[in-house]
């Protein structure tokens, strides 16, 4: 698809990283209409920042809606769903039906309109734990940590056949999936219709499968909020950030608008057609959550973190990725530095708690 007289619908167009989106294709000249429930979970109301775009107040379970919307349309860039951390299972049903009968209705009503291209906001939750070395039985797939090894402050996985301690590595794109929360179940099934679609249609997609973002407009104090924006709101009101085991958690904090380039990259670019191909949109920066906690701690000029130990059912211990294959299929490289942005996420704007979070 060449530049110029591109029209995209952004699904979640008003959320955290499709505002970003949407900002970046207006940028270079693509036509953007965005579609978001602004569920209550996320918002508090529409927020500020997307005046200058067109947004329709819908569902993209509405596939009447939809049909409408993909007049027209050339590309859709699917970022809305339900996020979080999904362990509590009555929550499942409402994962189940945003994230992937969404999905279905969304990916019906493309191949009604005869729509063939779709970018999908993956995640790294799909891969559950992060890439291992055992030195004896070489890649090896730990399974959930125990109870009682997080409560005695053993946070390391260990090797599943010999339980020597394990080398973390980059994961890569071909690396078993393991979902390990509800979220994670419905973000890899999305892949899962996407790719049976393109399958049936001829059609393409890319998965970008992000890593930790972070960066202006992230949401504030709501119980799914990032870890960078827990963090921030525990500064902002002087108390210490709290990192959870022993702050040597490693993962890949990728930047906001780094993540939008992606999109952009992506929505230009052609995958096989016929197929789903997915890639890491991460900096390829590891850095531990403690080092997070100290630098905004630093930037923001509040209190040192405080270790609290523990850990959280379904936490995996290091998720840090490989960005090489989106360098080679997209050219995509994150040029947000890990210092600079968290600096700059000291101060940056944020997304207004959520309306659930208020009344609580
Ligand atoms: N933030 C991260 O670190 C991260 C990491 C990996 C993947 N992702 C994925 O990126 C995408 C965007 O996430 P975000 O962080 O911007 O979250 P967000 O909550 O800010 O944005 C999601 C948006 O989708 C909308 N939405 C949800 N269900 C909808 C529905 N049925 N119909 C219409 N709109 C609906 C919400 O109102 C919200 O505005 C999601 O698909 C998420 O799974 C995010
Ligand atoms: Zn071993």
């Amino acid at each position: 698809m060449k530049g110029g007289d591109v029209r995209i619908l952004i699904t979640g167009g008003a959320g955290f990283i499709g505002s970003h989106i949407a900002d970046r294709l207006a940028s270079r000249g693509d036509e953007v209409l965005l579609l978001d429930a602004l569920l209550p979970q996320a918002h508090a109301g529409a927020p500020p920042w997307l005046r200058e775009h067109r947004l329709v107040v819908g569902d993209v379970r509405d596939g009447e809606l939809l049909r409408e919307l993909l007049d027209g349309v050339d590309a859709v860039c699917h970022q809305a769903a339900m996020v979080g951390h999904g362990v509590d299972p009555s929550d499942a049903p409402d994962y189940a039906s945003h994230n992937d009968y969404g999905t279905a209705v969304l990916l019906a009503a493309m191949h009604a309109a005869g729509v063939r291209r779709l970018v999908l906001a993956g995640s790294m939750v799909v891969y559950g734990e992060g890439r291992y070395d055992c030195p004896t039985h070489g890649t090896v797939r730990p399974g959930p940590r125990r109870a009682e090894d997080l409560a005695a402050g053993r946070f390391e996985p260990a090797c599943p056949d010999c339980a020597a301690p394990l080398r973390p590595g980059l994961v890569t794109e071909d690396a078993p999936v393991d979902p390990r929360s509800t979220y994670a179940a419905s973000k890899l099934a999305q892949e899962h219709l996407a790719s049976a679609w393109a399958r049936q249609t001829g059609g393409s997609v890319w998965s970008l499968r992000y890593h930790n973002v972070y960066g202006p407009r992230m949401p504030r104090d709501t119980p799914y909020a990032g870890v960078a924006s827990l963090f921030r709101s525990a500064l902002a009101a002087g108390r210490a950030p709290r990192v959870l085991e022993d702050g040597a958690q490693r993962r890949d904090f990728v930047h906001v608008t780094d993540v939008a380039e992606a999109n952009a990259l992506a929505l230009r670019a052609d995958p096989a057609a016929g197929g789903l191909t997915a890639l890491n949109v991460c900096s390829g920066e590891p850095h531990t959550v403690g080092e997070l906690a100290a630098t905004l701690a630093e930037a923001m000029g509040g209190p040192p973190p405080v270790i609290v130990g523990g850990a959280r059912p379904g936490d995996v211990r290091h998720v840090v990725a490989s960005p090489v294959k989106a360098r080679a299929v997209l050219g995509f490289h994150a040029v947000t530095g890990f210092a600079d942005g968290v600096a700059a996420f000291a101060t940056d704007e944020t997304r207004e708690p959520a309306a659930t979070a208020r009344a609580s």
